[in-house]
């Protein structure tokens, strides 16, 4: 039976957190090295995580990164989505759909600003079917990991969800941190 579980960080078990990593590692073969070891990218780890579970393995999960950046000459404090993934065998079944929900709902419940995301444009109409709407990349900045400002990956578009916030104000999206 499928059983889906938010997690915050605080009570991630190790057992869970290997069953996490381990799918990501198959779905996300290229990074292996990283995903073995952490489920941190570029220096976020998730405040907390959504998971579905099927015999006691992770079979569908997002991780949800809590990021406070700043939009024109104010602050939000967005929910970032990373590390999303569906084992190969379970996709095209709405599970990415579940637990993208899932983790908006919680977000609001936690009262954040809205959501954000980047990934590749091929999966927009994904992530736009569950209320996710694109947003100029152009305006994005981030920090890489030797403190330069950066434009987005040319490979990345951006999308939002809105939560408090319906309408992402106009300005330079600055990441004040690397992407996640
Ligand atoms: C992205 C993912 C979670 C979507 O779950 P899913 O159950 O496959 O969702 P859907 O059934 O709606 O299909 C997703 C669509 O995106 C495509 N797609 C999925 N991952 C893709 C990728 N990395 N690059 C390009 N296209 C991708 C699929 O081919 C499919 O397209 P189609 O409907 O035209 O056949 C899952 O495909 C996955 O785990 N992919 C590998 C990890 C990944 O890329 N995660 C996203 C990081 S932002």
């Amino acid at each position: 039976m499928m059983k889906t579980t938010v997690i915050d960080e605080t009570e991630m078990s190790p057992e869970l957190d290997q069953s996490i990593r381990d799918g990501l590692c198959v779905c996300f073969s290229p990074d292996v090295e990283v995903f073995s070891k952490t489920r941190t990218w570029h220096g976020s780890a998730p405040a907390w995580s959504v998971v579905m579970e099927m015999d006691g393995k992770v079979v569908a999960h997002v991780g949800i990164v809590d990021r406070k950046i700043r939009v024109g000459d104010r602050f939000l404090r967005v929910a970032g989505i990373q590390n999303v993934f569906v084992l190969p065998e379970e996709r095209g079944k709405g599970l990415c759909d579940a637990v993208m929900d899932t983790a908006m709902v919680e977000a609001a419940k936690r009262r954040f600003d809205a959501g954000l995301l980047f990934c590749v444009p091929e999966l927009e109409k994904v992530y736009a079917r569950v209320g996710w709407k694109l947003m100029p990349k152009e305006d994005v900045v981030r920090i890489d990991d030797n403190g330069a400002e950066q434009k987005l990956p040319a490979k990345n578009i951006a999308m939002f969800f809105p939560l408090k916030v319906k309408k992402f104000p106009p300005g330079t999206i600055h990441l004040r941190g690397n992407d996640w």
